[in-house]
């Protein structure tokens, strides 16, 4: 898989929970949602507090817990707020999950 790099075991992340791992000097936010992964950069656009992991779920909806910015996980727009998070293609590989970087990043 190349470009796709291993961030740990998929029991790390619970349905409807998130959980942060650290990759490539990015922190990342891992979400499960009806089954299926989604990784977003952890750090919110709105005053770049690293906290997007603690967000609330609603549906594909996270909110960060510091002013309330939302964003969609399948896409990292802001659904209140504006701009965007980066959001990583997530593959699963036997136990594992990985995710696709940018190619400067890795
Ligand atoms: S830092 Fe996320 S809403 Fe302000």
């Amino acid at each position: 898989m190349p470009g796709f790099v291993n961030i740990g075991p998929l029991h790390q992340v619970r349905e409807g929970c998130g959980a942060l791992v650290h990759c490539a000097g990015l922190d990342i936010a891992l979400f499960k949602r009806e089954g299926s992964f989604f990784a977003i950069n952890n750090v919110c656009a709105h005053q770049h507090f690293s906290m997007l992991h603690k967000g609330r779920l609603e549906g594909f909806r996270v909110t960060c817990p510091m002013h309330g910015w939302t964003y969609d996980l399948r896409t990292g727009k802001a659904t209140t707020g504006e701009g965007s998070v980066a959001s990583y293609p997530v593959r699963i590989e036997g136990e594992n999950l990985f995710i696709e970087l940018p190619g400067d990043t890795v």
